[in-house]
């Protein structure tokens, strides 16, 4: 067990030594070792759509352990055949074209083994199953636990991994933990989760799940930036005028409206998925692709942003409500009109906020983070906007800056925006485009971001996993906003479904920018 120095505290501890038990070996191997993952909260969602289909997906394309096995983990009375249906029919409906045969081919491997989570005798009897699947299967002792239940039911299964011993590794066999998202609903919350999976688990055994991290386009910010030479040099305050991140959706909360009304988008999304991306724009370059070295530059980054003080959130912020409207063709319910929201909540949908971070490289150049529901459209883009030229050659022409735009979902892409010569006898100039596109490019289906999640995890690659000192950082500047929102007596500004957002939200950008409309 790594030890945390008595009475530091959780946000400044230092970040931990990734150990890989393996060793080198698996250095530029992407297969890894036989292993048995045991998914607790089976029965739920996220196994049949996405765990399972994602595992299929691996499958077909050669990349899971040789010998595997899926435990699944839960309370309901389910028999393995069961079981092996339900997930046959989340490959069929959820998964990557013909990751059916994937899965017959492996259903022997599945079983059922049923629980209470709370039931110390059922991590008994899980112990022994696992080894006997050893013995069958070939799966060496090495383990994965995904937890994949409500948070609620976190705590206990934690604190039973502990007990029972099976979150202990030993010589040349692995024992590691993935938690899903939510992370605590604070920095408090998440610290304690934090110091509960440490009783059992070390920081290179943990793997947190933030899914953008698994996108493609979002690992091809770090190519984008750090395998080309012409970006880095105008990668800083003196080139680049802001950023906008979006992460936009066009659904509405629908039958989630309970959890919703709990988190509102500055925890479901914001400090999660918008910050993790952020980090990766803003970052200094790390010294290698290991896992420590990247995470330090990201919480680096972090821990350059101040938290707020209440009377800031005011300007540094705008939150927000749909309300019913006209979208695509229907009439849709409003945020309060949903099931499972107070007709007086005050929790938003909609979220902007302008971060800056205070550092050598970005300390002129806000990052406006936006996201909320029910906007025109799902897309999610980085737009790097770039100061104007110092001297304005043609003055009837007013060329927008310059933009370079990652376009992380859909339509996944990367585009250059800049001025050329309108053909003609006159100097007009006019914006155009340079535009890359991953499917044109090249060519193949893309895979689930949880396909290289849960590949990486076995692996005992934590690259693309939140650390501890990130999550905890990133709940610091979350909950100052969130303590700012409720010491105002303000209630959030509304827009309608369907819309980019209140208007408020420009104010935010300052004189002379503009939200994009994606
Ligand atoms: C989840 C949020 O983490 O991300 C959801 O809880 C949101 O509210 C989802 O809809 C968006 O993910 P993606 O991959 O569809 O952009």
């Amino acid at each position: 067990m790594i030890s945390d120095p008595a009475g530091q505290s959780a946000t400044s501890s230092p970040p931990q030594a990734s150990v890989n038990p393996l060793g080198d070996e698996l250095a530029g191997n992407r297969t890894a070792q036989p292993c048995a993952l045991v998914i607790f909260g089976a029965t739920g969602d996220l196994t049949k759509r996405k765990l399972v289909p994602s595992l299929m997906g691996l499958a077909k394309d050669g990349l899971l352990p040789a010998s595997f096995a899926v435990v699944g983990f839960a309370r309901r009375p389910w028999s393995d055949e069961h079981f092996r249906n339900e997930m046959l029919e989340g490959v069929g409906s959820f998964g990557r074209s013909d990751t059916r045969a994937s899965f017959e081919a492996l259903s022997d491997s599945f079983s059922y083994h049923q629980s209470d989570f709370s039931d110390a005798a059922g991590y008994e009897r899980l112990a022994e199953r696992l080894d006997e699947i050893d013995q069958q299967l070939g799966t060496k002792g090495n383990r994965l636990f995904y937890l994949a239940t409500p948070p609620s039911a976190y705590s206990v299964i934690l604190e039973n991994l502990a007990k029972s011993g099976l979150s202990r590794e030993s010589e040349g066999r692995f024992s590691r933990i993935i938690v899903e998202k939510p992370f605590g609903r604070d920095i408090a919350t998440a610290s304690a989760l934090n110091e509960q999976i440490r009783q059992g688990f070390d920081e290179n055994q943990v793997f947190r799940i933030d899914h953008y991290l698994g996108k493609e386009t979002v690992q091809n910010i770090l190519a984008l930036r750090f395998s080309n030479g012409i970006f880095e040099p105008l990668w800083n305050e003196n080139f680049v005028d802001h950023v906008q991140i979006t992460v936009a959706e066009s659904i509405g909360v629908g039958s989630r409206g309970g959890y919703f009304e709990e988190s509102g988008i500055i925890r479901d999304m914001i400090q999660n998925h918008l910050m993790q991306v952020m980090t990766l724009i803003a970052m200094e370059p790390p010294s290698a692709l290991t896992a420590d070295a990247v995470r330090d530059e990201k919480v680096k980054v972090l821990r350059a942003i101040r938290s707020f003080a209440p009377e800031e959130i005011d300007d540094a912020t705008v939150r927000a409500q749909y309300e019913r409207a006209s979208f695509e063709g229907t009439e849709v319910n409003g945020y309060l009109e949903e099931t499972g929201v107070a007709a007086d909540s005050n929790t938003e949908t909609f979220a902007a906020v302008r971060l800056c971070v205070e550092n050598w490289r970005w300390a002129k150049t806000p990052f406006f983070l936006r996201s909320g529901k029910r906007l025109p459209r799902r897309v999610t883009e980085v737009a790097i906007h770039f100061k104007q030229p110092p001297h304005h050659l043609f003055p009837d022409a007013s060329p927008k800056p310059n933009v370079l735009l990652i376009r992380v979902q859909p339509d996944e892409g990367v585009a250059l925006r800049f001025g050329s010569k309108v053909p003609g006898p006159d100097m007009r100039i006019r914006d155009v485009r340079m535009d890359f596109q991953y499917g044109t490019a090249f060519g193949a289906e893309t895979a689930d971001a949880y396909e290289r999640l849960l590949l990486d995890a076995m692996l005992g690659d934590g690259t693309l996993f939140a650390r501890r000192d990130e999550v905890e950082e990133a709940w610091r500047i979350v909950d100052s906003i969130v303590a700012g929102w409720q010491q105002s007596s303000a209630r959030p500004a509304t827009y309608a479904a369907g819309s980019w957002g209140p208007n408020a939200a420009g104010r935010l950008l300052g004189e002379g920018r503009e939200w994009r409309k994606p």
